[in-house]
């Protein structure tokens, strides 16, 4: 079985500058995919196509109205509340929309999805 790959695709990823974005940003370039991050963040989104040169095509700015993030103090004792002992990685994420967006996934629509390593079915 071939390999995920996106040569000749483009995509834009939105809050491409941190977190699942940028994971993703990353995952779809490291496959073929010509990236254009964009981020409310320029900054962030220029630093996520800076690191990966060659890879990630451009970067952009969305001026927008930020969404809510997390407080960053939180999430240590989120995870202690997970049965696994730790909450997901973006990577974690990334490997998911990656196969949704690839051809394997053509059946695959209007559904959803959980990445929550079986917290929800616990
Ligand atoms: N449902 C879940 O289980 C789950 C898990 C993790 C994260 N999330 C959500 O996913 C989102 C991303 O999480 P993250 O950990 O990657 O966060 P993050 O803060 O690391 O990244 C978010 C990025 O989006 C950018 N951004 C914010 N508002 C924007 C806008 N209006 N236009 C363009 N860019 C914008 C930020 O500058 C930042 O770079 C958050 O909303 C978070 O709450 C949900």
């Amino acid at each position: 079985m071939s390999m995920i790959d996106f040569d000749g695709e483009v995509a834009l990823v939105t809050g491409g500058g941190s977190g699942l974005g940028a994971a993703i940003a990353q995952k779809l370039a490291s496959r073929g995919a010509a990236v254009m991050v964009s981020d409310i963040d320029g900054e962030s989104a220029q630093n996520v196509a800076a690191r990966h040169q060659g890879q990630l095509s451009r970067s952009g700015t969305h001026q927008d109205t930020p969404t809510g993030n997390l407080p960053a103090d939180a999430l240590p004792a989120w995870a202690s509340q997970h049965h696994r002992g730790r909450l997901g990685d973006p990577e974690e994420v990334s490997a998911l929309i990656c196969f949704l967006l690839s051809s394997r996934a053509s059946f695959i629509t209007g559904s959803y999805h959980l990445v929550d390593g079986g917290f929800t079915a616990l």
